[in-house]
């Protein structure tokens, strides 16, 4: 990535002091980390400027305490998680700004790690009010950015540093945003995106902009009812956003505009009720009955999607096809996740993933470690993939 400088620019770091951004907001279960991806997305970073003589400052957030302090939202539990995967000593510091911080910083040695307590706690933070960004430069000499799943916040930690320290994009940040160049900036085309998750109102931005760049827009969850509902099929019991006919429509009509296909499935699965393993009905969509709830992509639509995949050379996947969290209402999108995997190993296509339970489904389809590249990002996905430039990154650029 030109527009960034990163580790690689950083010179010599020895004994300097480094403020790192990451992003350590990892799903817990009591003390227990449930997902600790972002944990290993953060280590490399983190390793590197301590093996470079750096004194390394981890600055993150965890949950939304919104400007209180709270011990259920405390860094202190995730330290000991951190130090585990990173594989060395980790020290904990109970501020990131002020007279504490600042003596706690001053006893540590180059190559020491400590993460500092939650940036959140600083109602500051949120606001990127330039105090706090001035209270926390003064811990560090140069501030790296490792957090692409953050980027979407103008926050002190986020933004607002990067104006007073010498910045740099740390090793994840880098891979996301090459990512995501490759999968959306400059693709190889044809493009597909699948595009799931119940509601079309919280992806209309995301939809707008896609069909504007992917040739093949493929659209599943309980927002494709609301398409085909616009387009004037009774969908019955389904969840579906009938007042957003008017937006489905136009949302159609510039795709035609850009040559872009739309791919809203024929054949789908319904059933009465929702819940795991009731009695299903595989069905046209002309054949939903007043009762009925479409659940998931039905098999003949999934094979002609993964004929579509098997022409393309780039794919950017977000959400879900059908209800996955309840069998057996994720049969399409494991078996198009499996189809997507398949044709990454073989080197057909390039596949890129994110948002939210995206990567929750891909696991599921045992299809994640297949994918070119799986973001860390959950919103920050979302508005990259709406177009958006993302302040993190911004503020990154030379
Ligand atoms: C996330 O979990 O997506 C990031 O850590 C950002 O968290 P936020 O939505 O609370 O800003």
């Amino acid at each position: 990535m030109s527009g960034h400088r990163t580790l690689d620019d950083m010179g010599d770091i020895a004994g300097k002091r480094v403020l790192v951004r990451e992003d350590l907001n990892v799903p817990m279960d009591g003390a227990t980390v449930t997902d600790d991806t972002r944990l290993r997305a953060a280590a490399p970073t983190v390793a590197e400027l301590a093996d470079r003589g750096a004194i390394v400052l981890v600055l993150a957030h965890f949950g939304r305490p919104k400007g209180e302090k709270r011990a259920d939202m405390s860094l202190a539990q995730v330290t000991r998680p951190f130090s585990d995967v990173l594989g060395r000593d980790v020290a904990f510091i109970g501020d990131c700004a002020g007279d504490e911080a600042a003596a706690a910083v001053a006893r540590l040695a180059p190559g020491d790690i400590a993460v500092l307590e939650n940036t959140r706690f600083h109602a500051g933070e949120e606001k990127n009010d330039p105090a706090l960004v001035a209270a926390m430069a003064k811990l560090g000499d140069l501030y790296v950015n490792d957090a692409f799943s953050a980027a979407h916040r103008a926050h002190a930690s986020t933004e607002g540093l990067a104006h007073v320290l010498p910045s740099f994009a740390g090793r994840s940040m880098e891979a996301e945003l090459a990512a995501l160049e490759t999968a959306l900036g400059k693709p190889e085309h044809p493009v597909a995106a699948v595009v799931g998750g119940a509601k079309v109102s919280s992806k209309l931005d995301v939809l707008t902009h896609l069909v504007t760049r992917v040739d093949h827009l493929i659209i599943g969850g309980g927002m494709a009812n609301t398409f085909l509902a616009a387009r004037g099929v009774d969908v019955g019991k389904s969840l579906c956003e009938h007042d957003l006919a008017a937006t489905a429509e136009s949302i159609l009509d510039a795709a035609d505009r850009a040559n872009c296909t739309v791919h809203l499935p024929y054949d789908v699965v319904v059933a009465r009720e929702f819940r795991a393993n009731p009695p299903t009905r595989t069905v046209n969509v002309h054949e939903v009955a007043a009762d009925e709830m479409i659940l998931d992509i039905g098999p003949a639509a999934t094979e002609a999607l993964a004929d579509v995949l098997k022409n393309c050379r780039t794919l950017v996947w977000n959400g879900p096809l059908g209800a996955f969290e309840t069998p057996p209402f994720d049969t399409a999108t494991v078996s198009l996740a499996r189809t997507a995997a398949a044709l990454t190993r073989e080197g057909s296509i390039v596949s890129v993933a994110g948002g939210g339970d995206t990567v929750a489904a891909l696991n599921q389809a045992g299809a994640a470690g297949d994918f070119s590249f799986v973001s860390t990002a959950g919103g920050a996905f979302l508005e990259w993939m709406e177009g958006k430039e993302l302040p993190g990154v911004k503020a990154l650029e030379r």
